[in-house]
């Protein structure tokens, strides 16, 4: 059974790994554009061979879960899913992956939302924050000020969420942010006095676009038989959490597939620095109550508590730990000398919180499990940290043997894979382990 799971594995082509099936109707990708987004047609045929192996009954864990494309993948397929992420933006969008819509309601909704703001004059700015001025020019603060009353009067949660995500996006694209980058930086001035933009344009055209979006997606789910009284068949459940900290669920999986932060989460895949815009305007009681971080106290505040960010214990004892299941790691410290010697600390940091974070996945995860990583090695210094090799080791040193694996090109700077500018990444490892015990 085994042998012929990993042969239909091998078998799916290098062109569906590199993306070359990605389309349009991967549409889930388009409702906004979070960084290092998943490829479903990449995905997919993965998700689909262990189903099988799993006899059609699958419990799919993302315990990174980010812009959800995984668990959006598992849906297709009838699964049940889980996901966990720390960025509260990530839970906002993944709620409403998961929600059903009816595109009725959306549009109705909209020429309310649209109503409302074209009836209303007020040039309050509703939000207040360090540095407004400079990442917002005032003609959009009061835009987006009209936007954000207007969705705040709509009664209904699940549709405030809907478009909290189309504001989110018109934020992105309308600050003084530069969206080239997930980093915050700022637009040359030249560029910001000469912009023509819209808020609530660009508003009207994300909610459209996103509404149809939505749409496509759930009439898939619908043919297939999933959606029955307005409600996706079977469980879908989105948790803010730290998967460094505790998988926030009691429920036992079959199936993890995710793509962990590679540690670039700092310096250039800033997951938080992408969201902290978009955040500010959103209340919080919209999205989930129970998140406990101070996300909108700094620019870096997300950051920070992701995988590598917080300092907790000394270097020497993480190191003593990590160094014994990882010899790749030790080896690849072990160049670094003198000055350069933080700079190899952080990667061991990242490490060890990704170790940790395994330690709170693998209970979750039942006897004859399938666990999938997608995972790029990058640079630090000009030198390769082989994350691929290091997170086998980590799986070997808990018991856990790898399955099989498959690797993949990545094919451009933001469409497939992960997005990353600094051509520090060109191929990616999908590791798949099973866990036995
Ligand atoms: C590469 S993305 C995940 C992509 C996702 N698998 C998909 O299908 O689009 C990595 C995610 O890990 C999250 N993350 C980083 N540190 C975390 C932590 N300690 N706990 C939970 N999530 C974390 C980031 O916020 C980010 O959303």
């Amino acid at each position: 059974m085994d042998r012929h799971t990993k042969k239909k594995i091998k078998s799916i082509s290098s062109e569906t790994l590199n993306g070359k099936h990605y389309s349009r109707n991967d549409f889930a990708r388009s409702i906004m554009n979070y960084p290092a987004m998943m490829v479903p047609s990449v995905q997919e045929p993965i998700i689909e061979k262990l189903s099988e192996a799993l006899d059609n009954d699958v419990s799919l864990m993302d315990p990174f879960m980010g812009a959800s494309n995984t668990l959006v993948t598992g849906m297709k397929y009838g699964m049940n899913v889980f996901g966990q992420d720390i960025n509260p933006l990530s839970i906002l969008l993944s709620q409403v992956k998961m929600s059903y819509y009816q595109s009725d309601e959306l549009f109705d909704a909209e020429k309310r939302i649209i109503g409302d703001i074209n009836s209303n004059v007020s040039e309050a700015v509703e939000v207040s924050f360090v540095n407004i001025d400079k990442w917002f020019i005032k003609e959009i603060q009061i835009e987006l000020s009209r936007i954000y009353r207007a969705i705040r009067k709509e009664p209904d949660l699940r549709i405030r969420k809907f478009f909290w995500i189309a504001l989110a996006e018109t934020i992105r694209l309308t600050s003084n942010d530069r969206t080239s980058t997930f980093k915050m930086h700022m637009r040359p001035i030249e560029e910001i006095n000469s912009r023509q933009v819209s808020a609530l344009k660009t508003f009207i055209s994300v909610s459209r676009k996103n509404i149809k979006n939505i749409g496509d997606y759930i009439s898939v789910l619908a043919q297939k038989g999933y959606i029955n009284n307005g409600k996706y068949i079977k469980n879908a459940d989105i948790v803010w959490g730290d998967t460094n900290v505790e998988i926030r669920t009691d429920k036992l999986f079959n199936l993890l597939v995710t793509s962990p932060p590679y540690g670039d989460n700092q310096t250039t895949v800033t997951y938080g620095q992408f969201s902290y815009l978009p955040l500010q305007w959103i209340p919080i009681e919209d999205i989930d109550k129970t998140i406990e971080i101070d996300y909108l106290k700094t620019t870096q505040s997300i950051d920070n508590k992701s995988l590598g960010g917080t300092i907790k214990e000394s270097i020497n004892d993480i190191e003593e730990r990590v160094f014994k299941k990882s010899k790749t790691l030790k080896v690849f410290v072990a160049q670094f000398k003198n000055d350069e010697q933080k700079k190899a600390e952080k990667v061991t940091r990242f490490i060890n919180d990704l170790d940790n974070s395994i330690d709170k996945m693998l209970p979750k995860m039942k006897k004859g499990s399938f666990l999938v990583w997608t995972i790029g090695n990058r640079n630090v210094n000009k030198q390769v940290v082989q994350n691929d090799l290091i997170l086998k080791e980590l799986f070997n040193s808990k018991g856990v043997a790898l399955f099989t694996d498959l690797e993949r090109d990545i094919l451009s700077k933001r469409m497939p894979g992960r997005n990353n500018f600094s051509n520090m990444m060109s191929k990616e490892k999908i590791l798949i382990f099973k866990k036995t015990n």
